[in-house]
């Protein structure tokens, strides 16, 4: 959420700060803003919207600077606005600041500044006090970095911030404190950033910031200092994304290029565990058979899309391992005491790997003795550093804000996780064991023949993409997959879905069918297919508009169906790697038909780093 980036060096710090804030915009874009430092003057470019707003508004200006900080927002405080986009500045405009997160004692903090110090606020946000503050600070310090500190001791809440200062103007100051932040190092120049992908074009070596640290950046050094201001010395993370990853290659959204690679991440997310005879491999992962066997109880806790993949995970651990499994949201877990001691094995699901409510569960857990098993796609993210062991989804960067391939590489853990537990602890077979992990390898091919054939889902989406509301409907595996199509859909193409356990629906929410209602019924599990046919029939007889998604060779579903969608026949487990494609490229194509900005749809961002 929000996204920073910050330059000092040889170059024109606007051009590479405009450039790193658009590979950043999908933590935020309700408006964005530079500041940079220019004759020991800073000049500030502000705007709400999006950063081809703030690009206009710039216009032929060179802003020709070394110095600069550059945010995108997503609103916590105070609403979109030229006044509420940052960079935020102080009194006299000698210090600007961006920050990504919340200042939690700002009320507090902004009636101190008005009532002692005669501060007049110009924004309604948060940030505007650490402005105030590190100004305050400064006529009284040495640095940049001591007024810095001297601010952060008074502020409480979860930031990343980054400070320039007029009469220190060649440098940068940042700090993390549970948001995300990374240095780049360059020669010559140097960097700050929210994120990996704004700094691609320009540097491969990285340093990780941790929490409580600050970085002092200046052309020629990167000095990080710890919570006590002791000089920390970091290994430098080199970077393996190129910078292909993050661009759109001809695609005409994140989102479509990312379905389509989902073929690669899966295979990735399988080749990295599996060796030659198709053993799982795990390089770097210390849990034992001891330890599986000493495990009561798993809870998988995680987010939003992640959190529909620990429902699936929950489904293969307890059905392969015969360890009981609860999912839980993670701002949901740790309010409610969870029954968590040292046999408990807490896994955390995350895409950016430092999303806030994810990483206080899991810091939760840790403090009640539970050992943590992360499965995240960014490399060296908050929640990688801080589990026990990390198993890495290879999904590359993923940009679009709806998740999709992060999805389909956190499944294909899942099953990993799943199989090598049973046969570890002895409730799988070794045949049952290689015959899954032969149709896990079949996935990808079956996929990229599948998504040969998008245009069929293109045409329905044209037919049917005017609908109020829609309605998500399967059984066992296919209610989890129910979830993330709901989910995909309403969040890009903002129609009012719903998803709900085909069973369930006459509990009650049948109520709601009409003639022409559209649901999405998905059948693909074997076990349950003549359940789920009567399902339909229920709501067919109501009238409902039913678009059924099913296995090749189940053909009798047509009967009851206006249409039918077929995935390629694979067991019934597995078949959630297939099943949720046609549902992620149903919302891409309704979405695209109702006009709607689908890599940044509104009032979302990718990385939520708030409560
Ligand atoms: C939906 C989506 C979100 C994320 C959720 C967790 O398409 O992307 O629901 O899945 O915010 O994010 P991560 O996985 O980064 O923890």
């Amino acid at each position: 959420m929000c996204g920073i980036v910050g330059y000092v060096g040889k170059d024109n710090a606007k051009d590479v700060i405009i450039d790193g804030l658009k590979k950043l915009e999908y933590r935020g874009y309700d408006s964005a803003g530079i500041a940079v430092v220019i004759d020991k003057k800073i000049q500030i470019k502000k705007h709400v919207g999006g950063i081809e707003n703030l690009e206009n508004l710039i216009g032929d200006d060179p802003l020709y600077s070394h110095t600069g900080i550059g945010h995108t927002r997503w609103a916590t405080h105070g609403a979109p606005s030229d006044v509420n986009a940052h960079p935020h500045i102080n009194g006299d405009s000698s210090v600007a600041v961006v920050h990504n997160g919340i200042i939690e004692n700002y009320a507090e903090l902004k009636e101190e500044l008005i009532n002692e110090h005669g501060v007049v606020f110009r924004s309604e946000t948060d940030t505007e006090v650490i402005a105030h503050l590190v100004g305050l600070f400064m006529k009284d310090c040495d640095s940049l970095e001591d007024a810095v500190y001297m601010a952060t001791q008074k502020m409480r809440g979860a930031y990343a911030i980054v400070a320039v200062a007029a009469k220190d103007p060649d440098k940068l100051v940042a700090v993390r404190k549970d948001a995300p932040l990374i240095a780049g190092l360059g020669k010559g120049s140097n960097f700050i950033a929210s994120d990996i992908p704004a700094l691609l074009k320009y540097v491969k070596e990285i340093y990780l910031i941790e929490n409580g640290e600050m970085v002092v950046v200046t052309p020629d050094s990167i000095k990080i200092f710890d919570e006590n201001r002791q000089e920390v010395k970091r290994e430098v993370f080199h970077v393996t994304w190129d910078v292909d990853a993050a661009e759109k290659e001809g695609y005409e959204h994140f989102m479509l290029k990312e379905i389509f690679e989902q073929p690669k991440g899966i295979s990735e997310t399988l080749n990295r565990r599996l060796d030659e005879n198709g053993r799982i491999k795990l390089d770097g992962i210390s849990l034992t058979k001891d330890d599986l066997d000493n495990f009561s109880k798993i809870y998988i806790v995680a987010c939003g899309t992640a959190y529909h993949a620990g429902l699936v995970g929950k489904a293969v651990i307890e059905k392969f391992a015969k360890i009981p499994v609860e999912v839980d949201v993670a701002s949901e877990f740790r309010y409610r005491d969870p029954l968590v001691d040292e046999k408990t094995l807490f896994i955390a699901i995350s895409q950016s790997g430092e999303t806030l409510d994810t990483l206080a569960a899991l810091r939760e857990a840790k403090r009640k003795g539970a050992r943590v098993l992360s499965v995240v796609n960014v490399v060296g993210s908050s929640v990688a550093r801080e589990s026990d062991d990390v198993f890495y989804t290879w999904a590359g960067p993923e940009i679009a804000v709806a998740s999709t391939k992060a999805y389909t590489t956190q499944l294909t853990c899942m099953y990993i996780i799943a199989l090598y537990m049973g046969l570890a602890r002895g409730t799988i077979t070794q045949e049952f064991y290689d015959q899954f992990i032969k149709d896990l390898q079949e996935i990808p091919g079956k996929l990229e023949e599948y998504l040969k054939k998008t245009g069929e889902i293109e045409a329905l989406a044209k037919i049917l993409y005017n609908k109020e509301q829609v309605f998500f409907i399967g059984r066992g595996l296919d209610s989890s997959i129910s979830y993330e199509g709901s989910l995909k859909l309403k969040e890009i193409s903002y129609i009012n879905s719903f998803a709900i356990a085909a069973g369930e629906l006459k509990h009650g929410t049948i109520a709601l069918m009409e003639p022409g209602t559209l649901v999405l019924a998905l059948a693909t599990q074997d076990a349950l297919y003549e359940k789920m046919i009567s399902n339909i029939q229920e709501i067919k007889a109501r009238g409902a508009h039913v678009l059924s998604v099913a296995k090749e060779g189940n053909q009798a579903i047509e009967m009851q169906s206006n249409e039918v969608i077929y995935i390629p026949y694979c067991r019934d487990e597995i078949a959630p790697l297939l099943s949720v494609v046609p549902l992620q490229l149903f919302s891409y194509y309704v979405a695209k038909e109702r006009g709607c900005n689908i890599d940044k749809p509104k009032n979302l961002a990718k990385s939520v780093t708030v409560e």
